[in-house]
């Protein structure tokens, strides 16, 4: 890796971008302060998180990096709301949504939250736009989705196109291939409009030259959307591209950079 890879610590280098509306740029929209997390497997404790702080900047892509096993899925699980932390705070615009009740949680889980996971995650019996439009149907009443569900095909549509699927729309998960599944997946993150995408390793399982497509749509939807990004990996080349680059040592969170991934 030369000097030219590294990226800034601290900084976010974030210009030209649009985020989602009554949002600046650059504001702290989720911050996790804090947080510790045990998971307890019998008599033994784990104490994966111990103290982490992160601030999310509206319109970055950050990137968490770490050895594998550090806590990098908890941490990402815990700020999407898919998890709650044993102490600390998750705050959303300055809300702290670990006080919220379970109902509220899901809501701002579904309407604010994008998530790509490694392994996609798309339901095999759906086709592309059926997959991409599940976000929209949940927690919706079937009177309410009939008079919905036209708009939200026509946002599937859309967002299959933005990621590069045109004329794949009514294909399974089978009749794609991994790179082209990611994408829909990627899509489905986007349905409902979040103010984040948490995307766990999303180039885990995906060949180099197929994670470079990967990484390249990440860019130009946070360019061209202003979507905000936080993508957990251990992969030099994706973190690389992001704004920002923290790490999780020892359970908790420090500013890195490129160099630092040797493992
Ligand atoms: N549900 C769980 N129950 C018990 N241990 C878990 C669970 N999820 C993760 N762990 C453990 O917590 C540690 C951190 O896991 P994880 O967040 O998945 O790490 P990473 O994503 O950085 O590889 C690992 O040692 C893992 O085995
Ligand atoms: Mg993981």
């Amino acid at each position: 890796m030369n000097d030219e890879s590294v990226v800034p610590s601290g900084t976010a280098q974030v210009v030209e971008r649009e985020p989602r509306q009554g949002v600046m740029k650059n504001e702290v929209i989720l911050k996790a302060v804090d947080i510790h997390h045990v998971y307890v497997v019998g008599r033994e404790e784990l104490h994966v998180l111990r103290g982490a702080n992160l601030e999310v900047r509206s319109g970055e892509i950050l990137a968490i990096t770490g050895a594998s096993g550090t806590g990098k899925s908890t941490l990402l699980h815990l700020l999407g709301l898919l998890d709650t932390p044993k102490s600390g705070q998750i705050l959303f615009h300055g809300k702290d949504l670990c006080q919220l009740r379970d109902e509220e949680r899901s809501l701002i889980r579904n309407r604010q939250f994008g998530f790509v996971f490694q392994f996609y995650h798309l339901l095999p019996e759906l086709t592309a736009v059926e997959n991409a439009m599940l976000p929209a149907m949940i927690g919706v009443g079937s009177g309410e989705w009939s008079a919905k569900k036209g708009r939200a095909r026509d946002r599937a549509r859309d967002l299959l196109r933005r990621v590069g699927l045109s004329g794949r729309e009514s294909h399974r998960p089978s009749q794609l291939s991994g790179g082209e599944r990611q994408r829909v997946a990627v899509a489905r993150a986007l349905m409902n409009e979040p103010s984040v995408v948490l995307c766990d390793e999303p180039t885990g399982n995906l060949d180099a030259r197929t994670s470079r497509g990967i990484y390249e749509l990440i860019e130009e939807l946070n360019r061209t959307m202003g979507v905000t990004f936080v993508v957990v990996t251990h992969e030099a080349d994706l973190a690389r591209r992001a704004n920002r680059i923290v790490r999780i040592v020892d359970g908790a969170i420090v500013d890195a950079n490129v160099q630092d991934m040797s493992e």
